[in-house]
């Protein structure tokens, strides 16, 4: 099937957020200490994300099916951090959260930006890897979360 990347809209908000954090608690929670769990939770599921999307002050694009339901979240705060990918389970290793990337790269390229940067999962760092992100830094834990910095340069 041939998934449509868009802009999500704030309808589609809801079930975005269900999509990434039912797919955290199979591929991240694992590595998270309780403490960052409820943090995760608060920041996908809390009002202050969903706010900022509001605002126009989060980006976020969406993979879709034939009926326009979700099945991949690409979400970018300011300025230009990754802070959300998430692809369904059943549905990895079919590009989806290349074309996510690729979708969100050619955006910040034609604004100008040379710099995407993210904080990679444990799960994620082959992924990103390969996508073309460097580290930055070595893994850190904060706030019970687990991560690498990353960055990459478009041009
Ligand atoms: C990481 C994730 C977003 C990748 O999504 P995806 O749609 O399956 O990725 P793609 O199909 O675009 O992968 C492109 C290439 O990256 C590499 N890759 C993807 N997932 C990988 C993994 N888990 N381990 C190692 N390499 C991986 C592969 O080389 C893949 O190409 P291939 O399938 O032809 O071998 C998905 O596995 C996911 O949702 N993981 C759980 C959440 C997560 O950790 N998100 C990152 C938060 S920072």
């Amino acid at each position: 099937m041939q998934y449509n990347i868009r802009h999500l809209k704030i309808k589609d908000w809801d079930m975005a957020m269900q999509l990434a954090w039912d797919t955290f608690l199979v591929y991240e929670a694992p590595e998270y200490e309780p403490e960052g769990l409820q943090n995760f939770y608060n920041f996908v599921k809390g009002d202050e994300l969903r706010n900022m999307f509001a605002l126009g002050e989060y980006r976020a694009w969406g993979a879709f099916d034939d009926d326009d339901v979700i099945v991949g979240i690409l979400g970018i705060r300011k300025y230009w951090h990754i802070s959300l990918l998430f692809v369904e389970s059943r549905l990895h290793h079919q590009g989806i959260a290349t074309r996510l990337l690729n979708r969100a790269f050619k955006e910040a390229a034609d604004e100008g930006i040379n710099t995407l940067t993210v904080f990679s999962s444990p799960y994620a760092v082959e992924f990103y890897h390969r996508i073309g992100f460097n580290d930055t830094d070595h893994e850190k834990t904060t706030d019970g979360i687990r991560y690498t910095p990353m960055s990459i340069e478009l041009f």
